[in-house]
């Protein structure tokens, strides 16, 4: 499957239907994972706050993991070194632990497992890797995943703007620096990562309002501002943080190309915002003449670490 292809499978990974058991003396939720992996606590976070829920991406577990903790390992290959010695800190611990995974070792490591199907960039599963979180935590409404499916259509339908972005960025060659609005801080560190792994470029993230208390300084006189594209990345639902924005602009001088993400529900925004980054950095990739499926030098800096230690 080339990459646009599995760009298009995004919104029917969200009508899986696989869950797993949350008991209901669950005191925090634990959830390990890197990469293409990782990313789906961050966002599942910005959904989700009944539980504390807090996000490891090495290879330990917090001091506090006991048996009233759902600890859930994300790997899509079930093999990654930092994952899989976190869960087996977190069995040691006598946790509750559930495995989100294609195969792997991480598959007969714990309680229960959700297996999703192979073939994917491990970021193209996203919505095989979230969706049985929201829906065993019940952190979104059945009805906010048909709109979702809906939204990420049209953009499959219809990805011209975001081609256009993507040229802006290969002809300045500038180098992209995306803030979000809360939900959309992990969304934004989605698009960072998205433009290192798809598109060979280097990017950085932040969010709003906490750039307020450290970028905005550089942003008025770093050097090299010229060379940085800024994107803000909002709903224009907070009227306080778009006022932000707006004065951020105004007294640093910097003007930010604004991602304004339409949609109903929370999950269709921020699977809206998450594809509309997809898009971006795979026309980037194919501008540049780059395979956005390549990850060699990841996948080599795994091998020489397992032939130094056996694991990967
Ligand atoms: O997108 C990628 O390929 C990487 O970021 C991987 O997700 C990361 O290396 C972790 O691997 P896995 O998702 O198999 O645990």
């Amino acid at each position: 499957m080339d990459f646009i292809e599995e760009l298009r499978t995004l919104k029917e990974q969200l009508m899986f239907e696989h869950k797993f058991n949350v008991p209901k003396t669950t005191k925090n939720v634990v959830i390990a994972g890197m990469g293409g992996s990782g990313i789906v606590g961050k966002i599942f976070t910005e959904l989700y706050s009944s539980l504390p829920v807090y996000l490891v991406d090495d290879y330990s577990a917090p001091d506090f993991v006991s048996k009233e903790t759902v600890y859930i390992a994300i790997s899509y290959s079930g093999n990654t070194e930092e994952t899989v010695s976190s869960l087996q800190e977190a069995i040691r611990k006598g946790a509750n632990t559930v495995a989100i995974t294609s195969g792997g070792k991480l598959l007969d490591m714990s309680h229960q497992r959700v297996v999703i199907p192979k073939g994917l960039q491990p970021r193209s599963a996203l919505g095989y890797m979230l969706t049985p979180l929201l829906k065993s935590f019940g952190a979104v409404q059945q009805h906010e995943f048909k709109e979702a499916y809906d939204l990420l259509s049209r953009i499959d339908a219809n990805h011209h703007e975001e081609e256009q972005i993507a040229h802006d960025i290969y002809v300045s060659e500038k180098v992209p620096v995306i803030y979000g609005v809360p939900p959309y801080k992990a969304v934004a560190y989605r698009w960072k990562t998205q433009f290192n792994e798809n598109s060979k470029i280097l990017a950085y993230s932040g969010s709003l309002p906490e750039i307020n208390h450290n970028d905005t300084m550089a942003l008025k006189g770093t050097y090299r501002r010229d060379e940085f594209y800024f994107i803000a990345l909002t709903d224009g639902r907070n009227n306080t943080v778009e006022r932000r924005i707006g004065i951020t602009e105004n007294i640093t001088g910097i003007k930010f190309r604004r991602i304004k993400v339409e949609g109903k529900s929370a999950l269709a925004r921020v699977m809206a915002a998450v594809h509309i980054g997809d898009y971006i950095t795979y026309h980037l990739a194919k501008l540049r003449g780059k395979d956005p499926l390549d990850v060699g030098v990841i996948e080599e800096l795994k091998e020489r670490l397992q032939e130094s230690t056996g694991t990967q």
